[in-house]
């Protein structure tokens, strides 16, 4: 896999509070990646550093070879890695849905119907087609938030970092969104860096990190990560629910496998020790 976003030997200080220390970090094209980390651990500081809101403090941050520190190159940086952040309501700039989802193509000075194309194909991945009139304001913290991405897709990026993006939501706006970033991901090859604090969330990413004092203290797969949970305990962090589940299942004496992080496996699970019993 090349990698399409690449942290060399990476600190970042805001004045004497050093957040990130020698960071090396690499994310693949079409990899879907998830970083965890307790609260001010420096996740969205590392998120900024990727399209280059801020700049290392030493080190070098590349995405797609561009160097985020060459100011010439920032434009095209910033539409290869889109952002998303936690709060949709700081992202929307217009009055009606299909106009905000306009507004970043109309800034890269395309032509009106390459623009209406992209705003088309960008509604119908987040599928919102029936509300691309509405005025934003009136559509649910959910379907704002698909808003954003779209604004954000409509710039056709090749990653997309979301900073929380499921934050505000209720649980039925988190897993539409939650839909939808595994969607672009496996179905449109758009590299996925997700920031969250929901495991079950970072369960479906390909790879997981954790931030730790400034440094990554873990990088594996989901299974790999949350097959330990009194380490993620130590890390300020939990093990997605249906792990935990599982595991208090294992001690009352139930023979459920130990590496479950996703509810179709517990299910599975359960309906095979069901069989095996009749
Ligand atoms: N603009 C800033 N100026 C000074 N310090 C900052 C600034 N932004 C963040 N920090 C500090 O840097 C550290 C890392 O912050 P960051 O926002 O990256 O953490 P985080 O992991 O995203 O936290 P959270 O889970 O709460 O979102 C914290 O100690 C925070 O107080
Ligand atoms: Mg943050």
């Amino acid at each position: 896999m090349n990698s399409l976003i690449r942290f060399e030997n990476v600190s970042f200080s805001y004045g004497t509070n050093n957040v990130l220390e020698n960071i090396d970090l690499e994310a693949g094209e079409g990899e879907f990646l998830a970083v965890l980390g307790y609260n001010g651990s420096g996740k969205s500081t590392l998120a900024k550093l990727i399209n280059g809101i801020l700049l290392p403090t030493s080190g070098k941050v590349y995405v797609d070879g561009m160097d985020t520190s060459d100011e010439t190159k920032l434009a095209d940086i910033r539409k290869t890695a889109g952002m998303v952040f936690q709060n949709p309501d700081n992202q929307i700039v217009a009055t009606i849905v299909e106009e905000d989802i306009a507004f970043a193509p109309e800034n890269l000075g395309l032509d009106p119907a390459e623009i209406r194309m992209r705003v088309d194909d960008a509604i119908k991945a987040v599928g919102l087609e029936k509300h691309i009139k509405d005025a934003p304001h009136k559509l649910s913290g959910g379907q704002k938030q698909r808003v954003a991405i779209a604004g954000v897709l409509a710039m056709q990026p090749r990653c997309i970092i979301l900073d929380e993006p499921t934050a505000m939501l209720d649980p039925k706006g988190r897993s539409l969104v939650m839909g939808v970033i595994e969607r672009l991901n496996r179905e449109k090859g758009i590299t996925i860096i997700l920031i969250t604090h929901f495991m079950e969330e970072a369960a479906l990413a390909d790879r997981i990190l954790i931030l730790s004092d400034g440094k990554i203290v873990e990088n594996g797969t989901p299974k790999q990560v949350f097959s330990d949970r009194e380490r993620m305990l130590s890390l300020g962090l939990e093990v997605p629910p249906v792990t935990d589940l599982t595991l208090n299942l294992i001690g009352s004496g139930l023979p459920l496998e130990n590496d479950i992080i996703h509810p179709e496996e517990l299910i599975d699970s359960l309906l095979r020790i069901k069989e095996a019993e009749t």
